[in-house]
């Protein structure tokens, strides 16, 4: 029988304190290649080493365990992470929806979390598209949807060069050369001067996308779709992001049309990260 971390670490924290360990994190990478990132409570501070060991016993695919050490921060979107065991280095191959992405979760942005929210844009693509990913990171969104839908082609911008490196690496690894590009540098300058309009264009910056519409909306072709993220109270949760999209476009004289919106994921207890769905005429 599988023992259970608990189990390997009863007798190590008293019996009062083990029901705090947490039962769930997040595995990154494959057979024998894998990173778990755990968030500790500061009760159990001083076992994090014992709790970092007890699951690399149950879970035998780990090799090295991180500590959450601060909420995501900065432009980049990372989050402070202590080594608690294991190898130094914590650079993975993740495999998902039959694509592979290397990269590093102390120098990129990257979750697991969200491949229901990928798998969810991807089923809303049915024909030969243009698609551009702004703040694209290490390339989840356009190697997903390019490696389910051979008709597209796109293009992401990155502004972490650490990001942006794994980005190319992650598009030779998936053979989409020709099909997916990566731009590194700020959406703000990279977008005006693209010069072409996309049939879709995701903003997967919940944090302050929508400082960005301005450049955003002239690289909607007109019907096309914007998927636009944004932080929104559990209240009304797709009202805000919506209305300030309709205003950037007014500002190019364009209209739009609200599709429809989904809560990716939870923020805090009444706020969550959303996405709007919206055409751009
Ligand atoms: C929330 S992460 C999402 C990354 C990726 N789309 C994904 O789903 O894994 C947001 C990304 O935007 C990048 N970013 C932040 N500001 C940017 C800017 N002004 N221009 C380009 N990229 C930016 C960050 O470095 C980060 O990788």
């Amino acid at each position: 029988m599988k023992k259970t971390i608990k189990y390997n670490l009863s007798g190590i924290i008293p019996d009062e304190l083990l029901q705090l360990v947490p039962s769930s994190f997040d595995i990154l990478g494959a057979k024998g290649d894998a990173v778990a990132i755990i968030e500790i409570p500061d009760e159990l501070e001083e076992y994090e080493t014992q709790i970092g060991e007890a699951i690399c016993k149950v879970h035998h695919n780990v090799k090295s365990v991180l500590g959450k050490k601060s909420e995501r921060h900065g432009e980049f979107r990372l989050r402070d992470m202590k080594l608690l065991v294991g190898d130094e280095d914590t650079e993975i191959i993740h495999k998902e929806s039959g694509c592979r992405f290397k990269l590093d979760p102390r120098v990129t942005y990257f979750s697991v979390r969200e491949s229901t929210e990928r798998e969810r844009i991807i089923s809303q693509i049915t024909g030969p598209e243009d698609v551009l990913v702004l703040f694209g990171g290490i390339g989840p969104f356009p190697i997903c949807i390019s490696k389910k839908r051979p008709d597209v082609t796109a293009l992401s911008i990155e502004l972490n060069p650490d990001a942006h490196r794994y980005c190319l690496e992650n598009i030779r690894l998936n053979k989409l050369e020709g099909r997916v590009s990566a731009i590194l540098g700020d959406v703000r300058e990279v977008a005006p001067s693209l010069g072409k309009q996309f049939d879709r264009v995701l903003t997967p910056l919940p944090k302050g996308a929508y400082l960005f519409l301005d450049v955003i909306v002239p690289t909607v072709k007109p019907g096309g779709i914007l998927h636009h993220y944004h932080w929104a109270s559990d209240l009304d949760s797709y009202s805000e992001a919506y209305t300030l999209v309709d205003e950037a476009a007014a500002k190019y004289g364009r209209k739009t049309e609200f599709l429809g919106g989904v809560r990716v994921a939870k923020y805090s207890p009444r706020v969550s990260k959303v996405r709007i769905d919206v055409r751009i005429y």
